[in-house]
């Protein structure tokens, strides 16, 4: 396991405060997670966020994985968040999504991951750990994503209530306790299995309308039982989870949410921070505010750093450790979320594909640097200035 293996003292560093030099990049300032049985020390404060490649076989991971992986953590950010893993096979967003639920899956995962931290810098990994509920059993995006009916090789979804995500789809099958017992369960032990491969920090997802955000949400859960109804009622599944995440698993653990739903009566930007307080009570490292997905009556009002004031809300409302996303695409806008306060770290997804070393030139515009396989030393143009930290400190 990672925890310590590159960790720097705790130095919580904020602009202005003793410590901080204002003329340094904050963006490539370290940051430090401090979950109760370890310390996790984030070379920089940029995330690269989970992104489904929707190329496993039977929810084994595959030598795509091990690209992907290896490129992503030679991009220069500080963490890497792999994607949605379902935690039971009918979790899973569609059949070619990746698992975590039994020895196979997490032997596959385990195995690539390996050899792709070999081939990379010693960068923190983090795992999404998910279940799809009544968004499941859908086609890939490349395919137009439509639910997969049974009868042509798909499966019935579970939903906290038989109410279909799109009106002309069949409603989902409501869980019974025994179902939830079972999910809640499945996460527990997908936490174990990532803690057994050396992950360094797990994340829950709780977005982008899948089944922990369907439970948070009036939209999607109109449960008459102890999991439905008030806020305790909607938030009581995920902090089950949490906690017994918690419990089994030493790195850090943190919760994507959708900060609101964009819609009214939906889930919102304050029972969000609520949810947050509680989380932070409850010993989560961090949240991770995005928004949206739980119902096709969503306006999202898409535009550059759309989704930061909601994590503004949740940092200033909660106090808890926070990672912006959404649209966040240059260097200076990363590095502004961080100095205005809005975030503590910043999280991109598409920039990340589009450009696969989005950190090394982010270093090169903000005159700071990055971890790198020597291999790749003598790459840098000479208007970057010298971005390789172990270069410049002469580890040839
Ligand atoms: C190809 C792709 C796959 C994604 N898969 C996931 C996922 O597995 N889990 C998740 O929470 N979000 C997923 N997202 C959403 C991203 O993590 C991110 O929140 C979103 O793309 C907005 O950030 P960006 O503007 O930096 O791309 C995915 C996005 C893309 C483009």
């Amino acid at each position: 396991m990672q925890l310590s293996g590159n960790c720097r003292p705790f130095d919580p560093v904020t602009p202005g405060v003793e410590g901080h030099n204002p003329n340094m990049s904050l963006l490539f300032t370290p940051y430090t997670l401090t979950p109760p049985r370890g310390m996790l020390s984030l070379p920089n404060r940029i995330v690269v966020a989970p992104m489904c490649q929707y190329q496993a076989i039977d929810g084994l991971a595959q030598d795509w994985h091990l690209a992907h992986w290896t490129t992503l953590l030679n991009s220069g950010a500080g963490l890497m968040i792999i994607e949605a893993t379902a935690v039971t096979p009918e979790g899973r967003i569609t059949p070619h999504c990746l698992g975590l639920w039994d020895d196979a899956t997490a032997n596959a995962l385990g195995d690539y991951l390996t050899r792709a931290r070999r081939l990379a810098p010693p960068v923190p990994v983090c795992i999404q750990l998910a279940h799809a509920g009544r968004k499941a059993s859908s086609e890939v995006p490349w395919r137009g994503g439509q639910l997969i009916r049974p009868e042509n090789g798909g499966w019935r979804p579970l939903g906290p209530s038989a109410l279909p995500h799109l009106p002309d789809e069949p409603p989902p099958q409501e869980m019974s306790l025994a179902d939830i017992e079972h999910v809640r369960q499945a996460f527990v032990e997908a936490a174990r299995r990532a803690q057994a491969l050396g992950i360094d920090a797990i994340e829950l997802h709780a977005a982008h309308g899948y089944l922990l955000h369907q439970f948070l949400s009036p939209l999607a859960n109109q449960r008459q039982d102890a999991y439905g109804g008030d806020f305790a009622g909607r938030t009581r599944l995920l902090m089950e989870v949490f906690e017994q995440v918690r419990a089994v698993f030493d790195g850090a653990v943190g919760v994507r949410l959708s900060g609101t739903d964009w819609v009214e009566g939906g889930w919102d930007e304050a029972q969000s921070i609520a949810l947050a307080k509680a989380l932070r009570a409850a010993k989560a490292d961090f949240v991770h505010v995005s928004s949206a997905g739980v119902s096709p009556l969503q306006k999202i009002p898409l535009g550059p750093l759309y989704q930061v004031p909601l994590a503004r809300a949740v940092r200033a409302g909660s106090g808890l450790t926070t990672m912006a996303v959404g649209l966040i695409t240059e260097p200076q806008e990363a590095e502004s979320v961080l100095q205005q306060g809005d975030a503590d770290l910043v999280a991109l997804a598409r920039a990340f594909l589009y450009k696969p070393r989005w950190g090394w030139e982010a270093a090169a515009a903000l005159k700071a640097d990055v971890q790198a396989s020597p291999q790749y030393w003598r790459c840098t143009p000479r208007e970057a200035g010298p971005i390789f930290r172990d270069a410049r400190m002469g580890m040839r």
